[in-house]
């Protein structure tokens, strides 16, 4: 696989061919996402609950994307990776927003980054696309506003709802966005907004229909005890990981770890001549 480009996002759209992403937010996952051969990674401001333990995204800084990102751009060559723009980090100026969509693409050696918002978000949008930098959308569940006054709550559930989100969508399109992703929405809405875009759509929780589908790796991978509704595990890594520092545990407290196949041994002679050494130094 070479190097995903926006152009090769968007000719696998008129093609019908699904994209598929996923986070990373350090090397060795970015390694392994570019080993299976998915077109994205998305260096999520979800790093801030399923990394470092925050109870959701606000506090993420846009240091720390940079950290993650670099982190990742070094595991993965070809993926196309899509950075998030913390919260408050594309609001207040459009000066502002580009200074730091530039430092996440500059500092960090991301792709692109994604922003949250609908038609209100728009002029930043431009800022950043008239400046070269391809730009993410990201509607219907928006994390960063669900998280301080918002809701979690499905999104596009009645007809009017969904044509907001649809305008908001080609407002976005408008703007410069490049792709959008369209977060726990209806099948419907998710249908209805993939055929209203040139620009490819990427669902979570949005129904078959998207041109491509995102799940966080940390849930596919059942990294959690719990997982949204919408995901569906394709490993059980919480039992794996448990299960290994258990059993890692039980060998220690038994003295079966480390075994002679996990130690180094000395030379036979030379360890003769440790005992006698010890010896004499121990009547001493
Ligand atoms: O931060 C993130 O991982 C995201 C996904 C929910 C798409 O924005």
């Amino acid at each position: 696989m070479s190097k995903i480009t926006v152009s090769k996002l968007w000719k696998m759209k008129e093609k019908g061919e699904k994209i598929t992403m996923t986070t990373a937010y350090d090397y060795p996952t970015a390694l392994l996402v570019e080993k299976a051969g998915l077109e994205m990674i998305l260096v999520g401001d979800s790093v801030g609950m399923v990394v470092l333990g925050y109870d959701n995204p606000v506090p993420v800084t846009v240091d720390d994307i940079i950290h993650h990102t670099k982190a990742v751009v070094r595991g993965a060559k070809k993926p196309f990776i899509v950075a998030d723009m913390p919260f408050m980090s594309y609001h207040i100026s459009p000066e502002e927003t580009k200074r730091n969509a530039a430092r996440i693409i500059q500092e960090g050696g991301a792709d692109a980054v994604k922003l949250e918002g609908g038609k209100e978000v728009a002029p930043m949008v431009k800022a950043i696309a008239d400046v070269g930098i391809p730009v993410q959308a990201h509607i219907g569940l928006m994390p960063q506003r669900a998280s301080v006054g918002g809701s979690f709550k499905v999104q596009g559930k009645d007809a009017e709802t969904a044509k907001a989100i649809l305008e908001d969508a080609m407002a976005l399109e408008e703007a410069g966005a490049f792709s959008v992703v369209i977060e726990f929405v209806t099948t419907e809405a998710g249908k209805l907004i993939t055929e209203g875009l040139k620009m490819p759509t990427i669902g979570i929780g949005a129904g078959p229909h998207c041109d491509g589908q995102v799940v966080l790796s940390h849930d596919l991978l059942g990294y959690y005890e719990t997982q949204p509704p919408f995901v569906k595990l394709y490993a059980d890594l919480n039992e794996t990981i448990t299960d290994a520092f258990k059993a890692f545990k039980t060998d220690v407290r038994a003295s079966k770890y480390p075994d002679m196949a996990h130690s180094v041994a000395m030379d036979k002679k030379e360890a003769e001549k440790t005992i006698k050494n010890i010896s004499v130094l121990l009547e001493e």
